[in-house]
């Protein structure tokens, strides 16, 4: 009857997907001033930083409950997370969605017309399996799903097999890899995976 009884009665075809938000990122400018505020202001324990050399990129990550705050810090002027702040300013860089299952997700995202920066999960860090969803498709923010190695199943490569080419089907997005972190820079930003 109502406009807002359409809206509200869901697609029978929709996949219902459980959903976790597992960390935000936030990509900060001076991190003196956003300890002064997370730590100090607010009273949030901050984690022992993470530090990548070659990216000039430190993390410091605040639990909050079963989520986490991952605090990007740039390590040198010319850190692809100074480069980002440059253009956009400090603030919200990525969020990060835990799924149970990400093949799931994401076909679901393909048959929508999402665009996806990953077209395949990718192996992340501990045994996890990630996949990138273009901020373009999600208005504005970079989503990261992820599904944990406790969700893993045998559609997951062994550690005999191969590990699958990443798919990119954006060419501005670039990867590194270092060791169990894995950074992705999508043209003028990056995040930790
Ligand atoms: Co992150």
């Amino acid at each position: 009857r109502s406009q807002r009884a359409v809206e509200a009665r869901r697609d029978q075809t929709v996949l219902d997907m459980r959903a976790t938000l597992d960390h935000v990122g936030i990509a900060v400018k001076d991190l003196a001033a956003a300890l002064a505020f997370y730590r100090d202001a607010l009273g949030l324990h901050v984690e022992a930083p993470e530090e990548v050399v070659s990216q000039r990129v430190r993390a410091h990550f605040i639990p909050v409950g079963e989520s986490s705050l991952e605090l990007l810090e740039a390590t040198a002027p010319d850190s692809p997370i100074a480069k980002y702040i440059e253009k956009r300013g400090a603030g919200l860089h990525h969020i990060t969605l835990r799924v149970d299952d990400i093949d799931a997700a994401l076909a679901q995202l393909r048959t929508r017309g999402a665009r996806l920066i990953d077209e395949r999960p990718r192996p992340g860090a501990e045994g996890a399996l990630v996949a990138f969803i273009h901020p373009a498709s999600a208005h504005g923010v970079l989503i990261e799903l992820k599904q944990s190695a406790a969700h893993l199943r045998s559609a997951v490569p062994s550690p005999q097999s191969p590990v699958p080419t990443p798919v990119a089907r954006d060419s501005r997005v670039q990867r590194f890899s270092l060791g169990d972190l894995e950074l992705i820079s999508l043209s003028d930003g990056f995040f930790r995976l």
